[in-house]
């Protein structure tokens, strides 16, 4: 009998040692963000698409997409295509109940993952609301895979010493905007 009962604290106690492991497993495997989440208000949303001409023949990239709307926006408002990355798996579920609700489901896709690991060669225009750090660290990325001709617009923070060739304040903010070069 004693060894009956030994063997069930024993056993109780591994399922709960492996169940507080689980739960540590799950707190700790949260994404690790480059930026926080903050997301773009609407009306900049508008003036960011404006800023890059957004059409119907575009394919905008939104690299930390969170919610999508920047992706959704193009797509309900200027008929683009268009692809949203992020890191946090939350954002994109979001992204893709928000597509769903603006039956745009056929023209965006939302993709769960690292910008830093992504191929964005496809877009004509990329958006981006990160930190002034992070887009130092994305210049050369962008460079190397985007085509020339391709338009960058940033929220709120410049490239380094890539100077923007239009700045724009709309209500409070500020957004850039750069041309991909031809490549030398
Ligand atoms: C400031 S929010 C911008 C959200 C959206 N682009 C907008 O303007 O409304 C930055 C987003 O980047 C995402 N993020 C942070 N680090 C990332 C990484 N390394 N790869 C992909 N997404 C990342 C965050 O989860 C967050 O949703």
């Amino acid at each position: 009998m004693r060894i009956f009962k030994n063997t069930l604290c024993t056993l109780l106690f591994a399922i709960v040692a492996v169940s507080f492991v689980q739960a540590q497993t799950t707190t700790a495997s949260r994404p690790v963000l480059d930026v926080p989440y903050v997301p773009t208000r609407q009306v900049v949303v508008d003036a960011m698409l404006e800023l890059a001409k957004v059409s119907k023949n575009d394919v905008l990239y939104d690299l930390g997409c969170g919610d999508g709307r920047i992706v959704i926006t193009a797509a309900k408002k200027h008929g683009a295509t268009g692809t949203g990355v992020d890191i946090d798996p939350e954002r994109i579920k979001e992204a893709n109940e928000n597509a769903r609700k603006a039956n745009v489901t056929g023209k965006v896709n939302f993709v769960e993952g690292n910008l830093f690991d992504m191929d964005f060669s496809k877009a004509s225009v990329v958006t981006l609301y990160l930190l002034p750090d992070i887009n130092l660290k994305l210049r050369p990325q962008l460079l190397e895979q985007l085509k020339p001709g391709t338009r960058i617009v940033s929220h709120a923070f410049e490239m380094g010493d890539w100077k923007p060739e239009q700045t724009v304040n709309v209500d409070g903010a500020t957004i850039y905007l750069w041309t991909v070069p031809q490549k030398k």
